[in-house]
């Protein structure tokens, strides 16, 4: 059966990666992004591969998360799996005392609530198809009980409230088949990540590549790192 795959924030970095590992499996997959030259050039890069579509799409502005639900819907009538990669502001110069609470508040715009918003845009085509895998990326680094240093006080919380979302919404949908979980994909190198990083996209895509093709009785509610449950 034929699977189609929604990347938010895929022209670079692990989403790009994810893109083409999941064409590689023969996904049907919407390669998404915010400016659509950097879309159009990621979707020209990745044609190889397999079935790749682009639409733009800012996680942060309602309008074009109901843009693009009318697009999947329109186009292909169903959306079997979400993932939520999107992220924004690794804000290691500052701390919960001195942080800019604007940006703070830009970074859960797009770290929480655009997962929520998408989550909300395609759970009931997932209902109606009574399949669906949601995949929020979220990162150690919002995991509270790895939260003791100081600094990345934005990220870190909009990523602690990343993984409170994914339980609320894992146990809303629990028994209609869809499933919900966070991954952390580890150290990365990518724009955020920067290049000291040890792990290569493709590596940082591997656990949300599996989280994507969990079977129907897989786990949900939970949060993975390298294929294993880790600690909230
Ligand atoms: N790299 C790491 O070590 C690491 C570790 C743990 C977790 N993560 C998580 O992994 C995910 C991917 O990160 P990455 O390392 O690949 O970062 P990245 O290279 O900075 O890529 C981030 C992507 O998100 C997009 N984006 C930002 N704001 C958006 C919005 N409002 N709407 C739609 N797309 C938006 C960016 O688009 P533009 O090009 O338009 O800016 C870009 O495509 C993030 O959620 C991050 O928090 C990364």
């Amino acid at each position: 059966m034929e699977r189609i795959v929604l990347v938010t924030g895929s022209n670079r970095g692990i989403g790009l990666a994810t893109v083409k590992e999941l064409l590689k499996k023969e996904y049907k997959v919407i390669l998404t992004a915010r400016k659509e030259e950097d879309g159009l050039k990621a979707k020209a890069k990745l044609q190889k591969y397999g079935e790749v579509y682009f639409h733009p799409l800012d996680v942060a502005d309602a309008q074009s998360v109901e843009q693009i639900r009318q697009f999947i819907n329109d186009k292909f009538g169903q959306l079997d799996i979400l993932i939520n990669n999107a992220g924004i502001n690794y804000d290691t110069w500052h701390t919960a005392s001195n942080a800019n609470l604007d940006e703070v508040e830009e970074t859960i715009g797009t770290n929480l609530m655009g997962a929520w918003r998408m989550a909300q845009a395609f759970i009931p085509l997932m209902l109606k198809q009574k399949f669906g895998r949601i995949v929020n990326v979220s990162s150690g680094a919002g995991a509270l009980n790895e939260m003791s240093g100081s600094t990345t006080p934005g990220y870190s919380i909009s990523k602690a409230a990343l993984n409170g979302l994914t339980i609320k919404l894992a146990a809303d949908v629990r028994g209609k088949n869809i499933l919900v979980n966070s991954v952390c994909p580890g150290w990365v190198r990518t724009n955020m990540g920067g290049m000291a990083a040890p792990r290569s996209p493709q590596k940082g895509a591997e656990t949300i590549i599996w989280a994507a093709e969990l079977p129907n009785n897989g786990p949900s509610g939970k949060f993975f790192r390298d294929m294993k449950e880790i600690k909230w």
